[in-house]
């Protein structure tokens, strides 16, 4: 029996969702590029996603929490291990004065929407960003000068010996699309913003106005998955790959957007490998001609060459 068969067999009749075994992960990546995990789960409520990552845990398989699958790159061969899906087992929000919450599936535009028709203010910058709240806040996401770590009051967590705890912004050392938590392995259950009152119809213009400026300079609506370096201290990743000549450059069915140079799409039926290779020649192009070597902002996982 494989982990991933006792994993199935332990959870029986108690969990409530879908257990997917080799999965592609293509079906559940904005990119629309990834092999087989072994398992996907996609626990249906809250104690179904404590049970499969407590017994993942106790059979020492690993696991990989997913959100929207908007920020990840993973391997041709997959992952090997459980991926838990958070979008069905954690989608409640809640409101009081001029607090916030959001459970971690809660996809984070629509967060950001139902706060700004309530007037909230302080994360609207964020309304554009495709995932959801949990990812945001592991990745301390963020568009238009604003992000997680702006507004951040603190986060619920479950550790892999299944405490719950809740860390503050300052425990979270959120950090510019970082934080503590990346590569913990930790799963975000909640986060807790505290915003500002304004007017709604003057954030709901705002969200309106970013959103068309972000359809006019992003590969919107292409299958990409969000930035793919980091920007440089004082620089942006984008210009300076534009400036190098890299757009439009293209290793099978992978391409550097013609839109945004800082962006990958997938233009059919790129592998991860393509995509792997791009970024190497983008970067090579960069540090050849400005001496900076970029640091990739999605998030490469699963099992490669
Ligand atoms: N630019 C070019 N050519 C390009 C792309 C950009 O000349 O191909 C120029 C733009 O004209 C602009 C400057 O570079 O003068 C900066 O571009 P932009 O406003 O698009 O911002 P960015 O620094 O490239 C950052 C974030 C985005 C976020 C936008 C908008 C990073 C790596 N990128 O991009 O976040 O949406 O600001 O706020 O921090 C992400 O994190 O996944 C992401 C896409």
């Amino acid at each position: 029996m494989t982990a991933a068969e006792s994993l199935v067999a332990q959870l029986s009749q108690a969990f409530q969702g879908e257990l997917l075994p080799n999965e592609p992960m293509a079906r559940h990546t904005t990119f629309r590029i990834g092999g087989p995990a072994d398992l996907y789960a996609q626990p249906a409520d809250r104690a179904s996603l404590l049970l499969v990552y407590r017994c993942a845990w106790e059979l020492g398989v690993p696991a990989l929490i997913l959100g929207a699958g908007s920020n990840v790159l993973v391997s041709d061969r997959g992952f090997r291990g459980v991926v838990i899906a958070t979008e069905k087992a954690l989608k409640a929000t809640s409101f009081e004065g001029d607090v916030a919450s959001a459970e971690a599936g809660v996809n984070l535009a629509s967060f950001v929407r139902a706060c700004a028709k309530r007037g909230l203010a302080g994360i609207e910058g964020m309304c554009g960003i495709p995932g959801t709240v949990g990812g945001a806040v592991v990745m301390n996401a963020g568009a238009n000068g604003c992000e997680v770590a702006s507004c951040l009051l603190h986060a619920d967590l479950l550790t892999p010996d299944l405490r719950e705890v809740r860390l503050t912004r300052d425990e979270l050392d959120l950090r510019y699309r970082d934080s503590a938590l990346k590569g913990l392995g930790w799963v975000v259950l909640s986060a807790t913003f505290r915003l500002t009152p304004a007017s709604p119809d003057e954030l709901m213009e705002r969200v309106h106005q970013m959103e068309t400026r972000r359809r006019a300079t992003q590969p919107v609506g292409e299958r990409n998955a969000g930035c793919v370096f980091k920007n440089p201290p004082g620089a942006s990743a984008g210009r300076l790959l534009d400036e190098a000549g890299a757009k439009g450059l293209r290793v099978g069915d992978a391409q550097i957007s013609t839109k945004h140079a800082n962006f990958i799409v997938n233009r059919g039926n790129a592998s991860a490998a393509d995509v792997k290779h791009l970024m190497e020649m983008a970067r090579a192009i960069v540090e050849e001609k400005y001496g900076i070597l970029l640091e990739p902002e999605l998030l490469m996982v699963g099992e490669w060459e």
